[in-house]
């Protein structure tokens, strides 16, 4: 493994992982945030079970190539070391460029997207940013910052922000709802794609019982997923149990 740690100080870091830009620590003030699963593999092969995988440049299943992309699975590298900016934050910079392979799966695209972590006192802010960098051609795509929070119980955690929005339940054959609950508790499989979903999310009883505050710019859409019991025994890089520990 090649691990990048982005220290503020001894209480509030993150770290780093080249394999797909993944964050796979994230301490604040003593308590880890971040879900990963016991049995995540970590082969540099794999994409990592927990964390915050990098979804690009499509999210979901995708007909020219791996499942939700292949930004998660490929290496990524430190492009600004990490330092301290002036207000004691640490900061550091992930780049992935296109290669042979990348431009075979995906239509000859040439890209650089860069992925910027800043561990704050009492927040983590993560940047994302693609350029094309094709001479004339546009592309498109998707992504998504594939967030695994750590919870004690899920069943104690509710989601803000999300009652009265039209989703996707892929649960139910991809067929378009629109969420009746508010705030949002998690009780069975649930993989839901929320459009235009608010900026903000309150999501309570994370780790160490504390409520995150998510803020997001520039990501329409929300993905609430939790595979529940039976789906996460069919994950060989899931604990059986752990279905309760994360969202
Ligand atoms: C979620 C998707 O974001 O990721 C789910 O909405 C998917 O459909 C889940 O099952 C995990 O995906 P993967 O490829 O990491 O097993």
């Amino acid at each position: 493994m090649e691990l990048v740690e982005v220290c503020r100080d001894s209480q509030t870091k993150a770290v780093v992982n080249l394999h797909g830009a993944t964050l796979q620590s994230w301490i604040n003030n003593g308590e880890e945030m971040i879900f990963v699963s016991k049995d995540a593999v970590f082969n540099n092969v794999k994409a990592i079970r927990g964390g915050i995988p990098v979804v690009f440049p499509c999210f979901g299943a995708w007909d020219m190539g791996p499942q939700h992309g292949f930004a998660r699975t490929s290496k990524w590298t430190c492009s600004k070391p990490p330092f301290m900016d002036e207000s004691g934050n640490a900061v550091a910079t992930f780049t992935l460029v296109d290669t042979e392979d990348t431009r075979k799966m995906w239509n000859g695209n040439k890209f650089e997207v860069n992925y910027t972590v800043v561990v704050k006192t009492d927040c983590l802010v993560t940047k994302f940013t693609v350029c094309n960098q094709n001479s004339m051609e546009s592309f498109d795509f998707t992504c998504l910052l594939h967030t695994y929070f750590l919870l004690p119980d899920v069943s104690k955690t509710t989601i803000s922000g999300l009652g009265g929005l039209l989703y996707v339940d892929k649960t139910d054959g991809g067929k378009e709802k629109t969420e009746e609950s508010d705030p949002k508790t998690i009780s069975q499989f649930t993989d839901s794609v929320y459009k235009n979903a608010s900026k903000d999310h309150l999501l309570t009883n994370v780790a160490g019982g504390r409520t995150i505050n998510i803020k997001k710019m520039n990501f329409p859409d929300t993905v609430v997923w939790n595979p529940w019991a039976e789906k996460a025994k069919a994950m060989a890089d899931f604990g059986d149990d752990q279905y309760r520990n994360m969202v």
